[in-house]
């Protein structure tokens, strides 16, 4: 078997995990702040970030599909029974919509790249609905309620994949939806007296509305686990490249992307109604924060693919919840989160059922089994 492969000797699936786990937080912490630091009149457009992510995102998945086809052109090249021609070893686009895929034990190209285009859809969706929540929600509170998407997955991949799953492991999402209740109970109870969430009428401040945060946060849970799901499933039923799969990930997601920029073109007050948008015009008010968290997701969106090659969805889920922690203390030392006894709980009780549905299958309590043998 191949070894894993590293870096400065640490493996790359370590590395890929704990570089998730501070994108992840450092994601909530700067889209909740380039929302909320700017006057709603000055916003800039989440529309317009969810399209440069995306074509960032693709462009960069482009180059390093490119680059691995001119290191290894022979898995590239026509498929068998023809003879490899210069142009064929040259020519990415072909490539990018042709994946080899396993019929009846053989390997043949076929144009299946079309099944990439329902969850570029919803991973579209989704992208927009992040923004909606982050301007709502406080960063810390975001991060913890997000983690229903473990909830949505599992029941994805319950009806999709047919997968079954254990009784410790439908404790474990129980825990988990008890977890994102009490902290969203703490969240109501405190945005009662917050400042930021009882603005006067008429001011031109930023102002928070908790339940189409958590409105957002729960479409967002949504969508995430069935584009998760189906992702698995194209990845599964084929062999195409992972970096060549992103690419037509991006690809099926620029005109969903498209949609909302072309249905709201006035993102700067300065724009004439119902004209065509230009490039100006589409990304006024990008502050410097703004593009950091366009710039956060592209390297989040790669650090995905990473953690789906060379770890498992299940560790994917102990380093989103490790960034629940980053993101609470970072929340607390930056925006004046308050801690309370609530939060506390509740985040406490998803890191536990994050622990607890990360557990091996079939390896239940083997400590009392070990002791009462010896
Ligand atoms: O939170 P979740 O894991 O569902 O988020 C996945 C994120 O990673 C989305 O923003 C999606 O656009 C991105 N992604 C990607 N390439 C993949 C899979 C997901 O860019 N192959």
């Amino acid at each position: 078997s191949q070894a894993a492969p590293t870096l400065c000797g640490v493996p790359l699936k370590y590395i890929s995990l704990v570089t998730l786990a501070v994108q992840n937080a450092a994601l909530a912490l700067l889209m909740h702040y380039s929302r909320i630091s700017t006057p709603p009149s000055r916003a800039y457009s989440a529309a317009s970030a969810v399209l440069a992510t995306e074509l960032l995102k693709g462009f960069i998945s482009l180059l390093i599909a490119f680059s691995r086809v001119e290191l290894t052109p022979l898995q590239y090249t026509l498929a068998p029974g023809h003879s490899p021609s210069p142009v064929a070893k040259s020519a990415l686009h072909p490539r990018v919509f042709l994946a080899r895929c396993r019929i009846l034990g053989k390997e043949v190209f076929r144009q299946d790249c079309w099944k990439l285009s329902i969850p570029a859809i919803l991973y579209v969706i989704q992208n927009n609905l992040q923004f909606v929540a982050a301007s709502n929600l406080e960063a810390a509170t975001f991060q913890v309620s997000y983690q229903m998407k473990i909830l949505t997955t599992a029941a994805f991949s319950v009806v999709l994949l047919r997968r079954k799953l254990t009784p410790l492991k439908w404790l474990a999402l129980f825990f988990l939806a008890l977890g994102v209740g009490i902290v969203q109970i703490q969240c109501g109870a405190a945005t009662h007296g917050s400042s930021s969430a009882t603005v006067a009428a008429g001011d031109d401040v930023h102002t928070m509305v908790p339940f189409k945060g958590f409105l957002a946060v729960a479409a967002a849970c949504f969508t995430s686990g069935l584009a998760g799901v189906y992702f698995e499933m194209v990845l599964k039923n084929s062999t195409g490249d992972l970096w060549v799969r992103n690419v037509q990930l991006s690809l099926f997601s620029l005109l969903p992307a498209l949609v909302p920029v072309i249905l709201a073109p006035s993102a700067s007050p300065l724009a004439p109604a119902h004209s065509v948008p230009s490039i100006t015009h589409l990304f006024a008010n990008f502050t410097p924060w703004a593009w950091a968290t366009v710039l956060t997701q592209v390297f989040g969106g790669l650090i995905t693919a990473l953690v789906i090659k060379y770890a498992d969805n299940i560790m994917k889920g102990f380093a989103t919840s490790l960034s629940i922690v980053i993101s609470f203390l970072a929340s607390v030392a930056l925006f004046h989160f308050h801690i309370t006894v609530s939060f506390v709980v509740g985040a406490s009780v998803v890191l536990a059922a994050t622990w607890l549905y990360s557990q091996p299958d079939g390896k239940r309590v083997p400590f009392f089994r070990a002791r009462r043998s010896s």
